[in-house]
């Protein structure tokens, strides 16, 4: 998967490593942006007007504070039907489910 068109300059041709699944309005991608700047990572959302939102709240944060947030960015997807299309196997990591999922998944409390 060629990233180059999300992820400017020197972050561009690096692997992604976070996948926010379901990032509705970006919330988690723009707080561990500048936490770890040197981790690609990617929302993706359903729902295309939330999708672009949060597209265009990244560019701002990019034009806001140049150099920031180039690590991060958003594709508008059903990541029930394309994840494997964007990933390899191992390559990202996703937050976890909430608890309320666990059974559904086959989880345990550890
Ligand atoms: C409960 S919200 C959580 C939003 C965000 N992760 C947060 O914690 O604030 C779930 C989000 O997942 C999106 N979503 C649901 N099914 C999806 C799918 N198959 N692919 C991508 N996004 C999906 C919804 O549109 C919604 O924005």
């Amino acid at each position: 998967m060629d990233w180059s068109t999300h992820f400017p300059t020197a972050a561009a041709g690096k692997p992604v490593e976070i996948a926010d699944i379901g990032c509705g309005f970006g919330g988690l991608l723009v707080a561990l942006a500048p936490r770890l700047p040197d981790t690609l990572m990617l929302g993706l959302e359903i729902r295309l007007q939330v999708a672009e939102y949060v597209r265009e709240r990244i560019l701002a944060l990019r034009l806001q504070q140049p150099g920031g947030f180039a690590n991060a960015s958003v594709l508008r997807a059903n990541a029930m039907k394309f994840l494997p299309n964007l990933f390899g196997k191992g390559q990202v990591c996703l937050p976890p489910p909430p608890p309320n999922r666990w059974e559904h998944l086959g989880l345990t409390r550890g």
